[in-house]
């Protein structure tokens, strides 16, 4: 209940000077490879820091290229025909799996803490969302490995992303275990403090050594590293199209590894003028607001049918004034920091280029406190298709509402976009809802909803928003090859 996360949250946070660092496994601080913590072979670290005060929370052991290869030769080894995860039942994989989702139930509000302190969400829609996403799609996924599974591809290799480290984590590990697979997983440079810990849990929940390996480390170095790995089979990774590129061009230039890729979106919101409009103004607030914008699902382009665009554009402001930002730690927060001052300037030029431009400024837009990498909710109304602001994936609390006339008119606005992720329609004519449903170049349509992910349906794009889905039944079978084996019979006379 409320209440009792409540009660959970207090506790947590009067333990909050001890939670850090790591009493319960203070090793989960450095690189996890065959169930075992090591230093890297560099022995470099790196910082890691708290986006609400910009001040550092810790060191974390940095992988390079030399760690990578000891990671895959471990996951290698662990895949190797014989070995105890080989031989493994499927249902035991299932069993394994499942175990791990209690043991993320246990500590989950620990893990939301940790969360909190290393990426700015607020603590109680982390607590809410992301802890119970993950510990639903690792239940998911254990199920499919009970309903009799047997596919091994090979080696894969996940990248969880800095907006949803620990969900994105188990996005990426449910469907590549309940598949037999072995994994190594870099987290985000930014946020590697969820997934260490997890290491831990890993460990306790009994998963043979070298079944999951866990490697913090930067882009360049030990994602290129893995992106051009000759020993790795999949590559499956969120983050910016730009990087998407890269990873798919270098497993082009090594040795043609699956590569799924999630990654960004432009998303087009359309409210037609007969919709519930208090509903379409909330839903389309949190759908671009929510974790502070950073969602690839952001619903960024808002498009207003003309009747109700004025009312539409002067309630979205009241509302957006309205949103409560500040420390993460507050249970009345609404938007936490940015995940970093890189991506604090990089949104603030996106304003300022929406200024520049002409669109017109109708609240926020400005960095909000003394410390930490806080943005103002921000709402441009009078937006050209061809601004910045409406083309390119802004990743902040930025609104951008455009008016349209007709359904045909709209439908080729919403759709001109190099991006292809998510689509959302609000109104009460079921025709236009279905139209508009048909008529999207996206991977994901909601009705008269917005962000409503469920484990069961497959999620990804079209166009440059990457390729595969991620989640349900679509979702498994990109973890897995398809092997066809023919006998010979040879009738024997009798
Ligand atoms: P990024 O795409 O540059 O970095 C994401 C991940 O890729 C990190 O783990 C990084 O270590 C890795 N990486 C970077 N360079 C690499 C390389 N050459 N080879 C292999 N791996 C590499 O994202 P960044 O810089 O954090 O954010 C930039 C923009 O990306 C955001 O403003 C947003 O538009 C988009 N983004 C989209 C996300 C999504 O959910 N689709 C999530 C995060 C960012
Ligand atoms: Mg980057």
């Amino acid at each position: 209940t409320p209440q009792r996360a409540m009660l959970d949250r207090q506790e947590s946070l009067s333990r909050f000077p001890e939670i850090l660092p790591y009493p319960l496994y203070n090793k989960s601080l450095e690189i996890f490879i065959n169930n075992e913590w090591q230093d890297s072979v560099s022995g470099k670290v790196f910082p890691v820091y708290n986006p609400a005060t910009g001040e550092q929370i810790c060191e974390v052991q940095e992988a390079d290229k030399a760690d990578v290869d000891k990671a895959v030769q471990a996951a290698r080894l662990a895949f190797s025909l014989g070995s105890v995860w080989r031989r493994m039942d499927a249902s035991e994989r299932g069993r394994l799996l499942s175990k791990l989702a209690d043991l993320v139930e246990r500590d989950s509000v620990y893990l939301a803490t940790i969360e909190s302190l290393d990426s700015g969400k607020p603590f109680l829609p982390t607590l809410f969302v992301d802890l119970q996403g993950t510990i639903k799609t690792l239940r998911y996924f254990a199920g499919y490995c009970v309903g009799c599974m047997m596919s091994f591809s090979g080696l894969c290799v996940c990248r969880a992303q800095w907006n949803f480290p620990l969900m994105m984590t188990a996005w990426k590990l449910g469907p590549a275990l309940a598949c037999g697979n072995t994994v190594v997983l870099k987290p985000a440079e930014q946020t590697p403090l969820t997934c260490l810990y997890i290491a831990a849990l890993i460990k306790e929940a009994g998963f043979p050594p070298g079944v999951i390996n866990i490697l913090p480390g930067f882009g360049p170095t030990a994602g290129a590293a893995i992106a051009s790995h000759m020993g790795i089979d999949k590559v499956a990774f969120t983050g910016s199209t730009e990087v998407g590129k890269l990873i798919q061009e270098a497993a082009g230039k090594s040795n043609l590894k699956r590569v799924t890729l999630e990654l960004g979106g432009k998303n087009p919101n359309i409210i037609f003028a007969d919709a519930d409009l208090d509903l379409a103004v909330e839903q389309a607030h949190q759908g671009v607001f929510f974790n502070a914008g950073q969602c690839c699902t952001a619903g960024s382009r808002i498009y207003v049918e003309e009747p109700i665009y004025d009312e539409f554009v002067r309630r979205s402001v009241e509302r957006a004034k309205r949103r409560i930002v500040g420390s993460p730690f507050d249970p009345t927060t609404e938007q936490g920091p940015q995940i970093s001052c890189e991506q604090q300037n990089r949104v603030l030029e996106f304003i300022q280029s929406g200024i520049s431009e002409g669109a017109k400024l109708e609240c926020g837009g400005k960095a909000l406190g003394l410390k930490g990498f806080f943005i103002e909710p921000t709402v441009f109304s009078n937006v050209r298709d061809d601004m910045r602001i409406a083309r390119e994936e802004i990743f902040g609390p930025v609104q951008q509402i455009m008016k349209f006339k007709t359904i045909e008119e709209v439908i080729e606005r919403a759709n001109n976009s190099d991006y292809g992720l998510v689509a959302a329609v609000f109104t009460n004519d079921i025709n236009k809802a279905m139209t508009i449903s048909t008529a999207m170049q996206a991977g994901t349509v909601w009705i008269n909803c917005f962000n409503a992910l469920s484990t069961q349906c497959p999620f990804g794009g079209y166009k440059m928003s990457g390729n595969g889905r991620e989640l349900g039944e679509n979702g498994l079978k990109e973890y897995s090859e398809v092997k066809t084996i023919t006998m010979k019979m040879v009738a024997k006379n009798s």
